[in-house]
């Protein structure tokens, strides 16, 4: 089953002169247990295509499927909601809440997402020993080295089961051994719970972990081709 459609997408960044055609045209369908890489030069659309995707920007023109729901069809409060049960998000920069420990963050994550409370303390022990941060649970963000941040980032992003995990750039700023933690557990998130993983990135270390990889150049998927190694 697809988890996410993007159907003939267009979006325009920006106003007036400084208008650009982020996305022209855009087709792509991603299913339950995929781990697909959207890969391309820094200004493709690779940000755009994501935000689209998670409801967070509205299509131009086209059509967005995400987890059975139609994302242009519903108000933006209905996506906030469909979004926090459905979707994890990774960003470029952490965005960790500040004033909550590493552990409050990943709960407070799972709650909103729909999990009642002990369960949501049980699936945040368990997301954080997986990604090898267990000892830094009651740490504040800032206390953190960039790739500890992140992987607090990326189990944030998974605990709450989602069907779909976008994750941009998420291994850009890691070392070889963070990286890998946050690629094992995207794979793993897609290989035994069938979530789909769609990740913005020009890391040539996560193509190991994909199914499959998508390039964008100038706002066009220009191929898609089954990963080789
Ligand atoms: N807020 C914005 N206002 C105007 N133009 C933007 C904005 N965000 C992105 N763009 C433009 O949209 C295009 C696609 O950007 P983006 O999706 O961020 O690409 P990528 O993530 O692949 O680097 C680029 O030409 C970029 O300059
Ligand atoms: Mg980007």
């Amino acid at each position: 089953m697809m988890v996410l459609e993007l159907d003939r997408v267009r979006r325009t960044r920006g106003v007036g002169p400084h208008a650009v055609e982020a996305l022209r045209d855009v087709s792509l369908a991603v299913g339950g247990g995929e781990f697909v890489l959207l890969e391309g030069p820094s200004g493709a659309g690779k940000t755009t295509l994501l935000a689209v995707a998670a409801g967070l920007l509205r299509p131009t023109s086209g059509d967005v499927c995400l987890a059975g729901r139609r994302l242009p069809a519903m108000s933006l409060g209905e996506c906030r909601r469909h979004r926090a049960t459905r979707v994890g998000f990774v960003f470029q920069r952490s965005n960790l809440l500040p004033r909550l420990t590493v552990g409050e963050n990943v709960v407070l994550m799972a709650v909103l997402g729909g999990m009642a409370r002990e369960a949501a303390k049980r699936e945040t022990t368990r997301m954080l020993e997986a990604l090898g941060i267990a000892t830094l649970a009651d740490r504040y963000p800032h206390e953190l080295s960039g790739g500890e941040e992140q992987r607090a980032a990326v189990a944030r992003a998974l605990v709450h089961g989602p069907a779909i995990v976008l994750a941009d750039e998420p291994t850009g700023s890691l070392d070889g051994v963070s990286g890998r933690a946050v690629a094992e557990s995207l794979g793993s998130l897609a290989a035994e719970r069938g979530a789909a993983v769609l990740v913005a990135t020009h890391d040539v270390r996560l193509r190991s972990f994909a199914s499959r990889r998508v390039r964008i150049v100038d706002g066009r998927i220009a191929d898609s081709e089954p990963d080789l190694g």
